[in-house]
C-alpha cells in the first residue's frame, strides 16, 4: 500500500474545512494513517518548502504557511501519490478540473488549501518531517 503526505494548509482550518475535506480524502478510497493540528513557525514552514527557496513566491508561501494553525496527515491508499494529486487539482485552483478539492474550496494559488507530495521518494521524506514511526505504527488498524 502506497503512502503520500498532505497538509490541510491554514487557509483550510481558518475556513471550518477540516471536516468537508477530510471527507472528500475519506471517500476518495484514502485511509488517513496518521493526522495532528500544529502551528508552523516560519523556520519550520521554510524547511518544509526549502525546494522553492529561490522562488519568488516564496516569502509569501512561508509566511501564509506559518499564518495559522495546519492539519498534516498521512494517507494510505494504492497509487496514492498521484491519486492523491488527481483529487486535489491543480496548483492553481482555477486551472483545476471540476469536482476537484482545490476548485472546489480554494481562492487563489498562493492559498490553495491543501498540500499533497509529489512523488513517493517526497512522500516518505515529507511524512517522517511532520510523524515518528512511533506515532504511525501507534495508529495500525
Ligand atoms: P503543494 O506543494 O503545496 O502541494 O503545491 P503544488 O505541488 O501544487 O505546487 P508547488 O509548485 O510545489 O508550489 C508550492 C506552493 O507554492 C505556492 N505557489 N505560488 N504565486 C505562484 O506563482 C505560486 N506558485 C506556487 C502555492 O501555494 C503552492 O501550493
Ligand atoms: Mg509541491
Amino acid at each position: 500500500m502506497e503512502r503520500t503526505l498532505t497538509i490541510l494548509k491554514p487557509d483550510c482550518v481558518r475556513k471550518n474545512l477540516i471536516g468537508a475535506v477530510s471527507e472528500k480524502i475519506e471517500k476518495a478510497g484514502f485511509k488517513i494513517v496518521a493526522m495532528k493540528m500544529m502551528h508552523l513557525t516560519k523556520e519550520t514552514a521554510g524547511e518544509f518548502y526549502a525546494v522553492h527557496k529561490e522562488r519568488p513566491f516564496y516569502g509569501e508561501l512561508v509566511d501564509f504557511m506559518s499564518s495559522g494553525a495546519c492539519v498534516p496527515m498521512i494517507l494510505e491508499k494504492d497509487n496514492a501519490v498521484e491519486d492523491f494529486r488527481k483529487l486535489i487539482g491543480a496548483t492553481d485552483p482555477k486551472k483545476a478540473d471540476e469536482g476537484t478539492i482545490r476548485r472546489l474550496y480554494a481562492d487563489s494559488v498562493g492559498e490553495n488549501i491543501i498540500h499533497g507530495s509529489d512523488s513517493v521518494e517526497n512522500a516518505k521524506i515529507e511524512a517522517a518531517f511532520f510523524f515518528s514511526t512511533a506515532e504511525v505504527v501507534a495508529n495500525r488498524r
